[in-house]
C-alpha cells in the first residue's frame, strides 16, 4: 500500500490509501476527488488530470516521458516545474505522494 495526499486549490486536504501500481488519477476518480477530470481515461490525450507534485515527492513519480512532457504544454492552468499528469504517476509500495490540484483543468 501507499497513499496520496490531495490538496485542493482552497486548501482542503484529503489523504487516500493506494494500491501499489495504482495511478494518482485512478485513485482520485475512483474516490470522487474534485478537480481531476481525466477526460481521456488515462490514455494521455487530454491533460485534464494535471497536478502539481510536492517537490519532495517528485523523485518518486518516475521519469517524465516525452509525450507527457508535450501534453503538459497544453494544460489549462500554468505549467510549473512540478507539474505532472496524474494518470502517468504510479504510487509505489510504501510511498506517499503529495499533490496539489490546479484551479482549473479546462
Ligand atoms: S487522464 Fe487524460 S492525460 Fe491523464
Amino acid at each position: 500500500m501507499g497513499s496520496v495526499v490531495y490538496t485542493q486549490p482552497d486548501g482542503t486536504v484529503r489523504e487516500l490509501e493506494a494500491e501499489a501500481g495504482q495511478s494518482v488519477m485512478q485513485l482520485a476518480t475512483k474516490n470522487g476527488v474534485r478537480g481531476i477530470l481525466a477526460q481521456c481515461g488515462g490514455t494521455l490525450s487530454c491533460a485534464t488530470c494535471h497536478v502539481y507534485v510536492d517537490e519532495t515527492d517528485l523523485a518518486d513519480c518516475g521519469p517524465l516521458a516525452d509525450f507527457e512532457d508535450d501534453m503538459l504544454d497544453t494544460t489549462a492552468a500554468d505549467r510549473l516545474d512540478c507539474s505532472r499528469l496524474s494518470c502517468q504517476v504510479k504510487v509505489g509500495e510504501g510511498q506517499t505522494i503529495r499533490v496539489t490540484i490546479p484551479p482549473t483543468q479546462l
